[in-house]
């Protein structure tokens, strides 16, 4: 039990239930002995049918009828902030279901592409409630989703519309026609995407609406953090086993730099600062990274 430290899993850092293995990246006690006394290095990849099967929620059984009373009486600084983020994720969430597709295709490995698949029913199911939200809380322009979402994107970040306008899908194609691995994908849309983009922004929402003045705005983003929880211990994993090269880790933590700030002010200092850190962590504590010459390691000054 002395592997597990509070209940936070070593090697992602989320706070796990106690239990033999991390439910978030699948991490058993056996991961962290030393490489001669392991059994196996990963937990299986059927562990995650499971973890997906205790998360399942229904997008349409959350009532947003108080948030959507709250709403009118939301005082304007604090709804132009609450907006940026929701008409956000209306867009981010519909994008990164679609572009989640090339990713089952780029693996040789079934059970891997099967998980993958229960991956994207969860963003199709994020992209469902959030376009709920979007329709009865926000009150955007539409008859239908793709109609709300063409409203939405007027009152979200550019930085965001580039992301997932732009560079997701632009990935997702390279992805598609094999000329990216499938670790290039992991590291943009598992990594960057959903671990510091929508996850600042899914932190910045719950510390925001902890008060309680959108119960069921909240109840829907919790659900969803959770899901995205294992959506990146699942990337962190296909990264470990990749083993990417250094250059290409460079490449990954300058962009989570630049991602971090994709919501401007919307998502606090502290938080951005947070999530960055916690990226790090994680690849830290698996092996990614960790170069002989402190001066280039791109996660030093990151990992305390
Ligand atoms: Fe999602
Ligand atoms: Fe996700």
């Amino acid at each position: 039990m002395g592997e597990w430290e509070s209940n936070r899993c070593r090697r992602c850092f989320n706070i796990v239930p106690d239990g033999p293995k991390c439910p978030i990246c699948g991490a058993t006690r056996d991961d962290f002995l030393p490489p001669s006394e392991r059994h196996n290095l990963f937990a299986r990849l059927s562990f995650y049918s499971s973890v997906v099967a205790s998360l399942q929620w229904d997008a349409q059984a959350i009532d947003l009828g108080p948030d959507a009373r709250a709403w009118q009486d939301m005082p304007n600084e604090r709804r132009q902030r609450l907006t940026r983020l929701l008409a956000g994720f209306c867009v981010a969430e519909d994008a990164v279901a679609e572009h989640l597709r090339p990713f089952g295709d780029a693996t040789d490995d079934t059970l891997l592409a099967w998980v993958l698949f229960l991956q994207r029913r969860d963003e199709v199911r994020h992209a469902e409630f959030f376009d709920r939200v979007g329709a009865e809380v926000l009150g955007l322009a539409g008859a239908s989703a793709a109609e709300r979402r063409a409203a939405a994107r007027e009152l979200t970040t550019p930085a965001i519309l580039d992301l997932f306008e732009t560079e997701l899908p632009a990935m997702a194609g390279e992805l598609a026609a094999s000329r990216l691995q499938l670790e290039d994908g992991v590291s943009l849309y598992h990594m960057v995407i959903e671990g510091i983009v929508l996850s600042s922004a899914q932190q910045a929402l719950l510390e925001d609406l902890e008060d309680g003045a959108m119960p069921g705005v909240s109840d829907g983003v919790h659900r969803v953090s959770l899901d995205e929880r294992w959506h990146i211990g699942l990337g962190l994993r296909c990264l470990i086993e990749a083993q990417p090269s250094p250059d290409k880790i460079q490449e990954l933590m300058g962009k989570v730099h630049e991602a971090s700030e994709a919501w401007g002010d919307a998502v606090p200092q502290p938080i951005r600062d947070h999530v960055t850190q916690l990226t790090a962590r994680r690849m830290s504590v698996s092996g990614l990274g960790g170069y002989a010459d402190p001066e280039l390691d791109p996660l030093q000054g990151l990992v305390s």
